[in-house]
């Protein structure tokens, strides 16, 4: 990493780029008549990356035509190849790109510090876009995303997909319809242990690169190091700042998503972490962040507290919790909304739960049907249908997720948020880290250098 002074100098740069992007000022994006098919291709089709690509050709209307992974082996390339051999394979996404006249729309799912560079690449060709979440790597990648989205005219998702399940959308319907009134207050949690490596050094050494798996590739855009085994290929890449965004980042999109739906946040005007020192390569393993946002038709007051908790075990502290009875076992994970006529739990994921003034619990609620999250984006592409997370939303959301994992690095310390300028206004040193360094020659053309 360079100096601060560098880093400073690389911020400065790109707050005058001040999101204009250096993309082809039109669309390529081909509108399909109704009987015409989607032509999707996926980067990343292991891991997570194999339900995006099976959810999204579960459509009738889409057709797989090409397949990118940096690791040829079964669990990733292969049986992606395998299920659709008619779909043309590459190691490098630059390429496909390169030759993809045929693709009407990409599903990006590799590790969170490629999405943004994928993705951009691809809406400057006017390509349709789904993306895992969080969205992107860097609050100002994720806003580099919206414009460029709005830009190129694009049909978006991000891969948030238990938003369009039953429990998601019964809990916003709750909030919509008045049953706990205005939100005063909230508390999101996540209280899981995950077996990703957490505050741990580099440790010395490499080992071998396996011969199918192409690490330059995988290492993209984040500095050159040595291959370790199982260290950060494939998935525990999460806990390591160059390539994940650690709890907030893994599970913000998610458990937040709700509460975003259901009081429509935006940006928060301010936040402070607490959290442990940052070991200088790998996140915490624990961090509370205390967001304020603006209020919203949807809140009481002039401004709304959202707190989070991470940590194995983490829970709100339960006198916090208005209405909730003592009896009610909290979820592991999820959201409590702290309203004027009583408050929802939210687990992350199951069926909400309702407790009137006074704890009574409120069962007879209306629910709201699943729908299908990838589908729906088939569908949009194709014009018929709307994305619920396109990147107008999940952006937002993504930078207020990645601005708490900034917060992580100054605990202790409020840090005040201007979102229209994407500034933080009165602790300059945390600006640069709203960005980073893309490693040499994969400097991406979005981001003045
Ligand atoms: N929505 C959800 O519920 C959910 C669940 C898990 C993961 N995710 C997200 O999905 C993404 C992938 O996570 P994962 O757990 O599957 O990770 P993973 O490491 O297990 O899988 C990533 C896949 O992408 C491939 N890959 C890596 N870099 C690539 C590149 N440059 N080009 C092409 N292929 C590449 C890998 O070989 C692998 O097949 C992350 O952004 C993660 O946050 C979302």
């Amino acid at each position: 990493m360079k100096s601060l002074t560098s880093r400073r100098q690389f911020v400065k740069a790109i707050a005058v780029a001040g999101g204009a992007l250096a993309l082809p000022a039109f669309s390529y994006s081909r509108v399909l008549g109704a009987n015409e098919r989607l032509r999707v291709a996926s980067v990343g089709t292991g891991g997570k990356g194999w339900s995006d690509l099976t959810g999204v050709a579960a459509s009738p209307a889409v057709e797989v035509v090409a397949l990118c992974n940096i690791d040829s082996s079964k669990a990733h390339l292969g049986q992606a190849a395998e299920k659709y051999p008619e779909a043309k394979t590459y190691v490098d996404w630059r390429k496909l790109l390169d030759e993809g006249k045929n693709v009407d729309g990409i599903i990006v799912s590799t590790p969170d510090h490629m999405h943004a560079p994928v993705s951009l690449a691809a809406m400057a060709l006017g390509k349709h876009v789904f993306c895992q979440k969080p969205l992107t790597h860097t609050v100002h990648e994720a806003r580099q995303m919206q414009l460029a989205a709005k830009k190129n005219n694009v049909v978006t998702q991000m891969g948030n997909q238990i938003q369009s399940h039953e429990a998601y959308r019964t809990a916003v319907k709750i909030v919509h319809d008045g049953l706990i009134g205005k939100v005063t207050e909230v508390h999101s949690w996540q209280g899981g242990s995950p077996s990703w490596p957490r505050n741990i050094d580099r440790p010395e050494g490499s080992d071998p690169v396996p011969e199918f798996v192409a690490w330059d590739l995988w290492q993209g855009v984040a500095a050159p190091r040595p291959y370790k085994n199982g260290l950060y290929h494939a998935f525990n890449w999460r806990g390591w700042q160059a390539y994940g965004t650690g709890q907030l980042g893994d599970f913000g999109c998610h458990i937040l998503d709700p509460v975003f739906k259901a009081l429509e946040l935006t940006a928060p005007t301010q936040l402070v972490a607490e959290a442990p020192p940052l070991k200088p390569e790998t996140w915490t393993d624990r961090a509370t962040v205390r967001y304020v946002f603006p209020s919203t038709s949807r809140t009481a007051g002039e401004t709304l507290n959202l707190t989070w908790y991470d940590a194995a075990g983490a829970q709100p502290p339960r006198e916090a919790l208005k209405n909730i009875p003592s009896s009610y076992s909290l979820p592991g994970a999820g959201s409590v909304l702290i309203g004027e006529k009583g408050s929802l739990v939210i687990p992350h994921v199951a069926a909400p739960q309702l407790f009137l003034e006074g704890g009574q619990p409120k069962t007879d609620f209306e629910k709201v049907g699943s729908v299908d999250h990838y589908v729906q984006w088939a569908d949009a592409c194709r014009g018929e249908a709307k994305t619920t997370s396109s990147f107008d939303y999940a952006g937002p959301l993504t930078e207020t997720v990645l601005l708490g994992t900034v917060g992580i690095r100054f605990p202790g310390q409020t840090l005040k948020w201007d979102a229209d300028k994407l500034q933080i206004t009165n602790l300059p040193e945390a600006q640069p880290w709203l960005t980073k360094e893309y490693a040499k020659g994969w400097e991406p053309t979005w981001v003045k250098v």
